[in-house]
């Protein structure tokens, strides 16, 4: 399979411009996902509180699966063929964060690798490719902007 930044790039773990698929909402939803992710990082590292954690893997898991949801609502809408497989996708990035929950509860530096390799391996690829194939075809059917 084809990968769009190759092992020796640097994993893809905040942030940044390249996330950016073109759709206003589904950017917006993925910065919050990530400055969610971002804050359950610094709390694994400096938080005395597990609940903390807890709480904030909690926050990254409600957004995520609303923002899923948004995405198949889009898709639905605009009759996407991909619809099926897009969605069998945000199943399996579910799984993974019900494992990290389930990692939550032992020692912390094996949850910060877990939350890494969340971020980078299915977060991030699934972004890059699957969303931003959603984003093209959805710009597709938008009229076009009167700012273009
Ligand atoms: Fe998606
Ligand atoms: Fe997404």
């Amino acid at each position: 399979m084809e990968t769009l930044h190759p092992p020796s790039a640097r994993p893809i773990i905040a942030w940044s411009d390249v996330l950016i698929v073109g759709h206003e909402q589904i950017d917006a939803d993925h910065h919050r996902i990530f400055e969610i992710a971002g804050r359950l990082h610094a709390g694994i590292h400096q938080a005395h509180e597990n609940m903390l954690v807890r709480q904030v893997l909690a926050e990254l898991t409600d957004y995520t699966l609303t923002h899923f949801a948004r995405e198949e609502a889009l898709m639905k809408t605009a009759a996407f063929p991909g619809l099926e497989e897009h969605r069998f996708e945000h199943e399996l990035i579910t799984y993974r964060l019900r494992n990290l929950q389930r990692q939550a509860g032992s020692g912390r530096q094996g949850l910060a690798d877990e939350l890494e390799i969340f971020l980078d391996r299915w977060l991030a690829r699934h972004i890059l490719t699957s969303d931003a194939h959603i984003a093209a075809a959805l710009r597709g059917k938008q009229p076009p902007s009167p700012l273009a």
